[in-house]
């Protein structure tokens, strides 16, 4: 073997060395670009684990929304769980009362369009969408007063669709709710 023909073996061998790690680069960003679009494309055309939904048609005529049943209850475990509806412009009730150190389920929806649903100071920060419930567990470590706008524009009126929310004493509003099956803070 001469040295010019070594000189072409190795550089042989080289170029199939690096077209082979070509390949497999190449192979790699394919399989990426595969399951991106796999897990991309399931996420979208599966339903989502849990949806639930409220048909804002007869919101107040039947189901968990109707008129007496929004407010806040205490569950057999107790925990709270508030109802609430969001409608042009107000929310129902327009003053939520909740206990401290309790948990707290918020499950809300719209009778109309989108609005927002914000309490001020906490992580509920949500959208009721119409058609669909929303659902958002909270706790309130102290006595306060909040603030509950709607942050989504929905119409004319957005800017005037404010709620409260109050934050009472644990062993306050359990008194309370001994007599009464819901709770809320309106005309308080
Ligand atoms: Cu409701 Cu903005």
């Amino acid at each position: 073997m001469t040295q010019a023909s070594g000189h072409a073996e190795s550089a042989d061998t080289a170029a199939r060395a690096e077209r082979r790690w070509g390949a497999v680069s190449v192979a790699i960003i394919a399989m990426l670009v595969v399951m991106a679009a796999y897990a991309g494309i399931h996420q979208a055309v599966m339903p989502q684990a849990r949806v639930e939904t409220a048909d804002p048609s007869t919101l107040h005529i039947a189901g968990e929304f109707i008129e007496s049943n929004l407010g806040s209850a205490v569950e057999p475990d107790g925990s709270v769980t508030v109802r609430a509806i969001g409608q042009q412009y107000s929310f129902t009730p327009q003053c939520i009362v909740v206990p401290t150190d309790t948990p707290v389920t918020i499950r809300a929806t719209s009778a109309d369009v989108m609005h927002g649903f914000l309490i001020q100071g906490s992580n509920v920060n949500t959208m009721l969408v119409p058609g669909y419930i929303s659902t958002v567990t909270t706790q309130f470590p102290a006595p306060s007063d909040r603030a509950m706008p709607c942050h989504e524009f929905c119409g004319s009126g957005h800017e005037g669709m404010w709620g409260r929310v109050r934050v009472i004493e644990k062993a306050a509003f359990l008194k309370l709710a001994a007599d009464h099956r819901r709770l809320t803070c309106v005309a308080q």
